[in-house]
């Protein structure tokens, strides 16, 4: 039997999962993506090398592994090439380690022109979204007018297609922003060339990965965004338009949910978001912007400065319940050496209740009162660190802390960006 593991964000994003999935990849034999698009930005350092990977499982940089790109990516043929190029040009081999769903949405020109007016039409309630087209491929994929990776089999049929969509792409726009039409003929010429290098890579990730899991083979599952970003469990509407969730490794690939026997939550020591939108435990003034200088926490994909804050104990056990995680990971520990003491937000207050829960309005989150537990800082280094011996008690009282409070248990801690920097405190979850 195969085992298969999930690793979703606890968060909002940006919490290590390249990271940890490049850690975790060599003991699997394929990484699959299953939700989102280029909006995802996981940074891996293995040596002297960095890899920002948007749209390509972070397996992909492990020679002897392959990559699957799930049905429910949505994928900008263009960027997805760029990016295969840069990994080549750096030494890497994609060639046949790399599948493509058949069934996976295109993203187009105009969803990323859409995206812009939207934004910018929403004004001071914008989102801030990544500007990859993500939302409108979504919106044109549930409205049953989206053009997928198949269809880019057939330039003949893609074409009228094409065509029927963007005349209606033109009748809206023309009658909401008194838009110019686009030239249908030419918008479809130039995508469809610029597909043409996505064709070798096209397959059926459903059969593949399913035939593998039949032969033994262990399937990792790499989730993109956080489960606040969710696009049914997030901070609605300041969310992304997948299920970032672990559900949507599922539908987002074509395996069933019996083929899966862990999840893994991988979350920050401390809290980050970027873009809109509420986060109960942020930072303001000079305690978040030191988070901020110490842990370089800048946008991979926008370079927009991250918002920081603490460790959100309802956020983190509202992802455990979502996820149903087996178990956390924690990251950036080593973020955290030098401070005196670390709060973390244990409970929420809102017109006077107290409660544990995740509440739905964000009306209510942008208001919530958060009570903190102080908890002492250990003041060494743990930058590196890769046995629990190096961890000094103070940490490793402040990892049971939050292990104790979310209910669920620790298997690895993140104490650096490279691959080997990290403690192992249960591999069973990986290895079983
Ligand atoms: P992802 O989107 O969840 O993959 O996370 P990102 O890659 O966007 O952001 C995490 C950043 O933290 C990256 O720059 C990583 O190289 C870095 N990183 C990951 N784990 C650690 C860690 O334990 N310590 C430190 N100092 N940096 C880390
Ligand atoms: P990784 O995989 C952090 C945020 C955007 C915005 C909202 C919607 O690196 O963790 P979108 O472009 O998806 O429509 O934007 O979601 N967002 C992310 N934040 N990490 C990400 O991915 C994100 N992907 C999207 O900033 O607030
Ligand atoms: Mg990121």
């Amino acid at each position: 039997m195969s085992t298969n593991v999930v690793v979703v964000g606890v968060q909002w994003g940006d919490e290590g999962k390249g990271k940890v999935v490049d850690v975790l990849a060599e003991h699997f034999d394929v990484v699959a993506r299953y939700q989102g698009g280029a909006n995802a930005g996981h940074t891996v350092l293995v040596g002297t090398k960095k890899y920002v990977l948007q749209l390509l499982p972070t397996g992909i940089i492990r020679p002897d592994k392959t990559a699957a790109i799930g049905n429910g990516v949505v994928l900008d043929p263009e960027a997805l090439q760029k990016e295969i190029g840069k990994l080549e040009a750096a030494g890497s081999n994609v060639g046949h380690r790399l599948k493509v769903s058949d069934r996976a949405h295109l993203i187009l020109p105009y969803h990323r022109a859409h995206e812009v007016a939207a934004e910018s039409a929403r004004g001071v309630g914008k989102i801030g979204t990544t500007a990859k087209g993500i939302g409108p491929a979504y919106e044109d994929k549930a409205g049953r007018r989206g053009l997928r990776i198949c269809d880019l089999r057939d330039p003949a049929l893609f074409r009228e297609k094409c065509n029927a969509i963007v005349a209606e792409k033109n009748r809206i726009d023309a009658a909401l922003y008194g838009a110019p039409p686009q030239n249908a003929e030419e918008l479809t010429n130039q995508f469809l060339k610029a597909s043409e290098g996505v064709l070798p890579y096209i397959a059926d990730v459903s059969v593949y990965l399913n035939t593998d899991m039949d032969r033994g083979k262990r399937v990792l599952f790499e989730g993109a965004q956080g489960t606040l970003l969710d696009l049914d469990h997030g901070t609605y509407p300041f969310v992304t338009s997948s299920n970032s969730t672990a559900g949507g490794a599922c539908t987002g690939t074509g395996v069933g949910p019996t083929r899966i026997n862990a999840v893994v939550g991988v979350s920050k020591a401390y809290a980050t978001r970027v873009g809109g939108g509420p986060f109960p435990t942020e930072a303001l003034g000079p305690e978040g912007e030191k988070i901020r200088e110490r842990g370089s926490e800048y946008g991979a994909v926008t370079g927009r400065p991250r918002r920081c804050g603490w460790f959100d104990v309802p956020v983190a056990r509202y992802s455990a319940r979502i996820n149903h995680l087996t178990a956390l990971i924690i990251t950036k520990l080593d973020i955290l050496d030098p401070l005196p003491e670390i709060p973390v937000g244990v409970e929420y207050e809102f017109k006077g209740k107290r409660f544990k829960d995740f509440p739905p309005e964000i009306e209510s989150l942008e208001q919530m009162k958060v009570h903190y537990r102080t908890i002492p800082g250990w003041q060494k280094h743990t930058y590196g660190s890769q046995e629990v011996s190096q961890l000094p008690e103070r940490a490793q009282d402040y990892l049971k802390f939050l292990a104790d409070e979310v209910g669920v248990k620790v298997a690895m801690v993140s104490t650096g960006p490279q691959r080997d920097q990290c403690v192992w405190l249960d591999k069973s979850v990986i290895c079983p």
